[in-house]
This record gives C-alpha cells, sequence and structure tokens, in this order.
C-alpha cells in the first residue's frame, strides 16, 4: 500500500460507501461471499463500482492505458480487418462491447469511412452509464457526421445479425472465481471481513467449480504445488453463447491479455494471474481501494475457443497482437499517414513499439477469432497463426 499514491479524501468517502454495500452482501450471506461476487460489485456495483462510478478510468489521466488508447494505429489496424470481412457480407453491422471511452468506435468508423466501407450501424453495449456517458461526447465531437448509425444498446440485440463483434480487453474485466489447491482438494478462495477488513478465507469448492477446476488442469491436482491458486472465468460460457445466439453470419474478434491453457496453468504460476491498477501502479491485492482501482485476470483463450466451438463457432484465429497488427499492415498504414512534422512521425514509431515489441504489448496481448458461416483468409492472422497451441 505504501508505493501506492494516496487517493484525496471524497474518493476514500466514496470507497469505504462500497466497502459498506459489499459488507452488507457478505453479513447476508452468511460471512462470506464468492470473489466473483466481491469483484462484480467492486467493478460494477450501480454507482459505486470502479466502473460504474464517474472517476476517470483510462488513459493518461487514469489507472490504466490500452491498445486504443495508445494509438489510433491499432484501430486503423482493426477497421481494415472488419473492411476485409464486410466486403463478403450483405450489409453488416459491427458490435462493439465495452467500448471504454469510445476512441476505438471513432477511430474504426472515421477508417471505414475513409475505405468507403462503413457497416450498416455500428451498436456499442457499454454496461457503465458513466463510460456510455463520455462515449457518446466524444463521438459527438469527434465524428458528428457518422452520429446517425452509431446506437448504444443496454442488452444485445434480439434479432440475429450479419457482422463483427469486437472487444478489446473485455474479458479481462469480468468476474472471476479464485480456488486453491491443497493436496488431493479444491477449495474456493472467499472474500470475508474480519478485523476491519476484507480477506480471504478458503472453503471446500462446490461440485460446478470442483469440476471446472479439474478439467482446465494440466495434471493431477496432486501434482500441483501445495497451496497453487489461481483462478476461472466462470461467467464466460454464458457470455459468449449469448454472444453466438446472436450472430447470423461474421466474426468475433477478442483482444487480451491473457495465455492458451497450458501457459495460464502452469504449475509454476501459483499465484494465478490477479492484477489491479490504480493510477498507473500494478498490484495484486484486490482489497486496497475498493472501487477506485480496476480488478482484472488473465484470459483463458482455449476457454474462449472451447466454448466457441461449443456454440457451432470456427476458430478462426489465434495470434499475438504483435503479429495481428503486422499482418493488417501497421507499418505500411504509418507510412501512409501524412505527419505535421519528424516529431509526430517519432511518436508514431514508438506508438509502434509498445503495441509490437514482445517485452511490451506484442506477446502478452493476443487477438482470437471465432467465426460462423465465413470462410475467408484473414489478413490480421496471415503472418502467424497459433491455433493448434489453444
Ligand atoms: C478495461 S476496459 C476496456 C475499454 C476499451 N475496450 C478499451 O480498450 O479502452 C473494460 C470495458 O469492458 C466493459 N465491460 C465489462 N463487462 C462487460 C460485459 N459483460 N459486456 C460488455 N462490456 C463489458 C467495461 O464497462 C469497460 O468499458
Amino acid at each position: 500500500m505504501s508505493e501506492l499514491p494516496e487517493a484525496d479524501e471524497h474518493a476514500l468517502r466514496h470507497s469505504k460507501e462500497l466497502e459498506k454495500v459489499i459488507r452488507g452482501q457478505i453479513e447476508s450471506e452468511d460471512g462470506q461471499i464468492s470473489f466473483a461476487q466481491f469483484m462484480q460489485m467492486a467493478l460494477y456495483q450501480p454507482g459505486l463500482g470502479y466502473y460504474s462510478a464517474g472517476a476517470r478510468k483510462i488513459g493518461a489521466g487514469g489507472d490504466f492505458t490500452t491498445a486504443p488508447e495508445i494509438s489510433s494505429l491499432f484501430s486503423i489496424c482493426l477497421a481494415r480487418q472488419c473492411a476485409e470481412i464486410m466486403r463478403d457480407l450483405n450489409g453488416a453491422v459491427i458490435l462493439e462491447l465495452g467500448a471504454g471511452t469510445g476512441v476505438m468506435a471513432c477511430d474504426i468508423l472515421t477508417e471505414l469511412k475513409v475505405l468507403n466501407a462503413l457497416p450498416r450501424h455500428y451498436y456499442i453495449l457499454e454496461p457503465s452509464a458513466d463510460l456510455q456517458q463520455r462515449q457518446q461526447q466524444l463521438l459527438a465531437e469527434r465524428i458528428p457526421d457518422l452520429e446517425s448509425i452509431v446506437s448504444w444498446l443496454d442488452s444485445l440485440p434480439e434479432k440475429t445479425f450479419e457482422g463483427i463483434i469486437l472487444a478489446n480487453e473485455v474479458i479481462d474485466a469480468m468476474p472471476v472465481r479464485r480456488f486453491c489447491l491443497d493436496n488431493d482438494n479444491v477449495d474456493e478462495l472467499f472474500v470475508v471481513w474480519e478485523d476491519d477488513k476484507f480477506d480471504w478465507k478458503r472453503g471446500p469448492a462446490d461440485a460446478e467449480l470442483d469440476s471446472k477446476v479439474k478439467t482446465v488442469l494440466q495434471q493431477p491436482v496432486s501434482d500441483y504445488p501445495h497451496a497453487y491458486c489461481s483462478e476461472i472465468n466462470s461467467a464466460l460460457d454464458n457470455w459468449i453463447k449469448s454472444l453466438a445466439d446472436c450472430l447470423a453470419r461474421g466474426l468475433m474478434l477478442f483482444i487480451d491479455y491473457g495465455y492458451s491453457r497450458h501457459e495460464y496453468y502452469h504449475e509454476q504460476r501459483t499465484q494465478g494471474t490477479l492484477l489491479c491498477h490504480y493510477q498507473h501502479h500494478v498490484h495484486s491485492n484486490p482489497f486496497l481501494y475498493v472501487g477506485l482501482q480496476d480488478i482484472t485476470a488473465s484470459v483463458d483463450f482455449t476457454a474462449v475457443a472451447e466454448v466457441g466451438f461449443n456454440a457451432g463457432l470456427n476458430i478462426s484465429g489465434f495470434t499475438p497482437q504483435a503479429y495481428f497488427l503486422l499482418g493488417c499492415g501497421i507499418e505500411k498504414i504509418m507510412e501512409e499517414l501524412k505527419y505535421e512534422d519528424v516529431r509526430e512521425q517519432l511518436e508514431a514509431s514508438r506508438q509502434i513499439k509498445l503495441l509490437t515489441m514482445p517485452d511490451e504489448m506484442g506477446e502478452r496481448f493476443k487477438v482470437i477469432a471465432l467465426g460462423r458461416n465465413i470462410d475467408m483468409a484473414l489478413r490480421g492472422f496471415s503472418l502467424v497463426d497459433h491455433r493448434r497451441r489453444l
């Protein structure tokens, strides 16, 4: 805690209010809740959760930054991939999930307009009312001429559509259940309130968690180190199934940090992948600054592929972000852009490095494509495709 910047009085009061609501939930459930419930409330409790409340979250003045915030080159690459797919579809729409500040939507639509490949409609599904408002403001300022084709949804469309579903860094923001192994047993890590603070408490996993954990682990429980802990996204199945139900024809593109399953549940990753972001400081304690910091877990891309496959989708590609962007021609796009001066050009080179270098976002972030009734070579996966590693 000592290395984290101090929160101001107003923010701390806000955090205390949310803390009280979560404590109330813990009391009403006989003294403990799952970590997924805690994370859900910490991030999405109406009016109080990290994503639901009004503080600035994403970008330089917030807590963390994302690829579309780093550079419009990222979104231009996505737009080029979308244009290629939409040529093959009938009056396609794009649905973006969790659009953050709205900058990716602005840059994608601007590029699609240049390419003369605008979708029939661009939908945004954003659960945070605060972010939705910010997105509406940004789009109104930056692309007023395209406003008429953009609308915000409160839930997934009831009618199926042909098109593309995009989500950048959305799956990592979904609540996860935490577990810990103890010889032959799987325990769940619950959240309790003790000695005036939130804390972990181990208890036997229920049958559902026990079975899910045993499915994802790479070896028998007893072969893992004692007290091996990790997490599992138990909402992922229904989430992908409900998206698959919407898509008559087209592609889903998910970009996020994570691993294939054998890397995720590697025996040496003994403490899982939970990370918290507060004012650009990264640490692993989700009980600090509740409601003021982001909480994330890496994505098990094998799980994404499995659920997609079981929902009738094809796995159309899986590659590190660097290769996706290079396959979409990020370097050529940079050469094509007109820069005011050499400083601007150097800044674009710096951004490309951040997005593609292996020790920055290039390797840690991956892109997975799940398709329905679509059979075409995708430029983003033309250089490297790691589908077989899933
Ligand atoms: C880490 S932010 C990423 C924002 C943006 N995509 C970007 O790259 O800057 C996570 C976003 O996902 C949204 N989100 C979380 N759960 C979601 C869900 N089930 N469906 C759609 N969006 C969700 C959050 O409200 C937030 O906008």
